[in-house]
């Protein structure tokens, strides 16, 4: 799947590429998180590169050792950000200038309403445990699609967990339908499934709901194919 002449299409074309998972301060120790390493961003952000893109990569959390498929590379910025927060004015920021934005970090949907100044400690909460009050996070991709500029294209990702892939596509399209993406890629996760893993399973849903590419393989493999689904809607 990789090369092929339509992504000649992706030369010179400006990457905004969110990767990884955002974490919401509890106090200044603790947080609430998610498994997503960052590798399947990063691979598309790497394979955009490789095919002529200039990317900016909004990379939250994501390790080192992750980081350095692009870190050397020249047409890859990194941006790193922490809490839902960081990476919406992130990118805000960066995308008027994105010809491709492309949502793969894993937002937190809520963050503590209330963050402590200090540590929460055992002994400040008489034997009681804590109760965490949440509130929603905005949703990023939501206001990129409402402030998406003329040719500007929108790729959201999807984790789901799913008894079937037939359940699997039946949420992605709800999903699709309600954020108003052209592409959205559709990923099966699970206790043993999608996280961690080099390996990824990809369903890519085009604006109308239909399924332009499976694919399952490396988180490389599967960069490609999002990468020629993408050059097709350009
Ligand atoms: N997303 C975002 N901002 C949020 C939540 C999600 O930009 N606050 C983006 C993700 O980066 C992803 C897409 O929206 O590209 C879908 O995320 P997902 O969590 O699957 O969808 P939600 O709308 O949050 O719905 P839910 O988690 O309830 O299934
Ligand atoms: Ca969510």
């Amino acid at each position: 799947l990789a090369g092929g002449a339509d992504t000649a299409a992706l030369e010179g074309k400006r990457f905004l590429v969110s990767a990884g998972g955002t974490r919401e301060p509890i106090d200044p120790v603790r947080y609430i998180g998610n498994r997503s390493s960052g590798k399947q961003g990063v691979a598309v952000a790497a394979a955009a590169a490789a095919l002529g893109a200039k990317v900016v990569l909004l990379a939250a959390n994501v390790d080192e050792a992750v980081l350095a498929e692009v870190a050397e590379n020249p047409a890859v910025r990194v941006v790193p950000v922490g809490s839902a927060a960081e990476l919406q004015s992130a990118a805000l920021a960066a995308s008027s200038g994105a010809d491709v934005v492309i949502m793969a970090a894993a937002v937190s949907d809520y963050r503590v309403a209330d963050v402590a100044e200090e540590k929460i400690r055992k002994e400040d909460s008489a034997g009681e445990p804590p109760t965490l009050t949440l509130v929603e996070n905005p949703d990023i991709l939501a206001e990129l699609v409402h402030m998406r500029r003329p040719g500007q294209l929108l790729v959201g990702f999807a984790a789901e967990t799913a008894a079937s892939t037939d359940e699997l596509l039946e949420r992605g399209r709800r999903k699709l339908r309600r954020k108003g993406v052209d592409l959205l890629a559709v990923n099966a996760v699970g206790w043993n499934e999608g996280f961690e893993s080099a390996e990824n399973t990809l369903h890519i849903l085009d604006r109308s709901g239909e399924v332009v590419a499976n694919v399952s393989g490396t988180k490389q493999n599967t960069a490609d194919a999002l990468l020629h689904a993408v050059a097709a809607a350009l």
